[in-house]
């Protein structure tokens, strides 16, 4: 049984997150460019707002959600969501440990109404991922991002919790 600890992360976690935004598919379902720097995200994590949390397992770096909460006193109900998971770990339920941690979060104690995020159209993964936690289509938008060669498609989707 693999134990997978979520936290909040931590300047020394600069190392796991380069090596996990520099895998293919980590890349592919993101907006990361190739070759990332460790400076890079050593600054990154030194000013990162909201909440940045981390999936380990025995002390390797497995996967990252960044929840961002919305400046605009009119959107303080909002927050948004990316994520990504080590290549090597995906499909073995790093994903769901980390959204069902943001959901909590954000329901029970920040007490957050929307959650949004931006998905490729063919990520099926993350969408199945996002679908499990409530997540439903909102819109989309054509040729949203360039990625090795070519357009790609994104869905807006959003999980919405009124009193
Ligand atoms: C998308 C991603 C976050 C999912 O995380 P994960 O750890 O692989 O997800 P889990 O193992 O918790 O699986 C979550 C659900 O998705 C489904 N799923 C997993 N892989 C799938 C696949 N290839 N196709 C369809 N559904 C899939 C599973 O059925 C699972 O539901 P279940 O627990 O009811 O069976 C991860 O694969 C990843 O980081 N990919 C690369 C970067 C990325 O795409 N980030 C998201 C940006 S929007």
């Amino acid at each position: 049984m693999i134990e997978i600890r979520i936290r909040q992360a931590e300047a020394g976690d600069a190392q796991g997150l380069r090596d996990l935004y520099a895998m293919p598919k980590a890349q592919k379902g993101t907006l990361q460019m190739p070759y990332p720097t460790l400076a890079m995200w050593q600054k990154r994590l030194a000013e990162r707002s909201g909440y940045g949390l981390v999936a380990t397992v025995d002390e390797l770096l497995v996967g990252d959600l960044g929840l961002w909460l919305e400046p605009n006193p009119r959107r303080r109900h909002v927050a948004g969501i990316g994520m990504g998971v080590r290549d090597d770990w995906a499909g073995r339920g790093v994903g769901s440990a980390l959204l069902g941690a943001a959901v909590d979060l954000a329901d029970n104690w920040l007490n957050l109404q929307r959650l949004e995020l931006t998905v490729y159209s063919d990520n099926a993964a993350a969408i199945a991922l996002y679908r499990k936690f409530g997540f439903e289509q909102e819109g989309g938008s054509p040729a949203y991002a360039f990625r090795e060669g070519n357009f790609v498609d994104a869905l807006h989707m959003g999980r919405v919790r009124l009193p």
